[in-house]
């Protein structure tokens, strides 16, 4: 029916099991038709209703096989940890390319969780160490935790996570549920930052985005060798680790360029011109990896992201007769 879209809550979302390796594939075919020319992404757009709060707006179509459009309502606000809920919360429509009908409307807290720590695993397919054994986290919350289960799923040889917060409450949250996911790794809540990322292969901040960041992860905690990604925009690590890296990767040229011109993210760091590489070159070929010296990366979070995603999500519910038809 062209009027009836199927409707997939959380709890449906959540019910179809989907791994984080099966996401982990659909977000780099996704960044690799990107790179090929395939895929229609304007910048997210947003509007900011209360201090250091956003509610973007994202569309994009995937062409190729894929030839999926889709866009994703989602915001992100930082003292929902106090009121017990999630940070981001999120709904995202599928289109049909043909003839423009609604096809499906998915919860997408879920859906932005797992492709997020899916980006990071692809940014650390490419860029960190093959033998990664340690993994430092920075913000113990809903992002720190799905990036100890996506960097483990990547690089199963990895040990030991290190991670810091300063509410214990996130970090016995992150060790449980690393705990339960995963019976060879070794969880240190550390005490500080330093302490946390000394020695770590690849460290991964995911604290609260704000306008006016307070940068308290410093080059001299981290080894040469290390692999750095922010996923909270300019939040977490002082600019001169990224300005003074040999590579520094973004998700997307045309968002950065509009986030960094805006005035408020990401002042400071690298400008578009010296950026090393948007994933999607690398993928294709067109920036070489490099495994040596700081490599660092600032992955925005992409529509072509959730759009791989969302496509995945629907296309196992179909199959496994989840979710509610609903008329509009
Ligand atoms: N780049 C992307 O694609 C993308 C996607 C989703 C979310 N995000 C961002 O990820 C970040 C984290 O989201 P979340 O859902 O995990 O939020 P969350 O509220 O669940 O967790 C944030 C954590 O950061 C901790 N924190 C606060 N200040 C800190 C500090 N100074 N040092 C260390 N930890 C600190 C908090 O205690 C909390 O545990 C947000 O900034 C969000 O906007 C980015």
């Amino acid at each position: 029916m062209l009027n009836e879209v199927l409707w997939l809550s959380e709890d449906d979302v959540i019910s179809l099991n989907i791994s984080m390796a099966d996401v982990i594939s659909a977000v780099e075919e996704g960044w690799r038709l990107k790179g090929e020319g395939k895929v229609e992404m304007p910048a997210k757009i947003g509007i900011h209703p209360r201090e250091n709060c956003y509610i973007h707006a994202m569309p994009c179509w995937i062409g190729g096989g894929v030839d999926t459009c889709g866009e994703k309502w989602i915001s992100g606000f930082p003292e929902n940890l106090q009121k017990n809920m999630p940070y981001n919360i999120g709904l995202f429509i599928i289109t049909d390319s043909n003839d423009g009908h609604m096809i499906s409307v998915m919860d997408a807290t879920y859906l932005t969780t797992m492709r997020t720590g899916a980006a990071s695993a692809v940014i650390a397919k490419y860029f960190a160490d093959p033998k990664s054994s340690k993994l430092a986290v920075i913000g113990a919350g809903t992002q720190g935790r799905i990036s100890v289960h996506a960097i483990k799923t990547q690089f199963p040889a990895l040990r030991t996570v290190a991670a810091y917060d300063p509410l214990a409450v996130q970090l016995d949250k992150l060790e449980a549920d690393a705990r339960a996911a995963f019976n060879d790794l070794e969880v240190v809540k550390a005490k500080s930052i330093e302490e946390a990322c000394k020695d770590a292969d690849i460290v991964i901040t995911c604290c609260p985005v704000l306008a006016n960041p307070q940068r308290f992860v410093k080059k001299s905690y981290l080894k040469n060798d290390v692999l750095c990604i922010a996923v909270d925009h300019d939040s977490a690590f002082c600019a001169d680790v990224m300005t003074e890296a040999p590579v520094y990767v973004i998700d997307d040229r045309g968002q950065y360029e509009y986030m960094q011109g805006g005035g408020v993210y990401f002042q400071g760091y690298p400008t578009e011109q010296e950026i090393y590489a948007e994933m999607s070159e690398v993928i294709v070929g067109k920036k070489p990896v490099v495994l040596k010296g700081r490599r660092t990366a600032a992955p925005m979070g992409i529509a072509c992201n959730d759009v791989m995603t969302a496509r995945l999500i629907y296309t196992k519910a179909v199959e496994k007769k989840v979710g509610t038809w609903v008329k509009h």
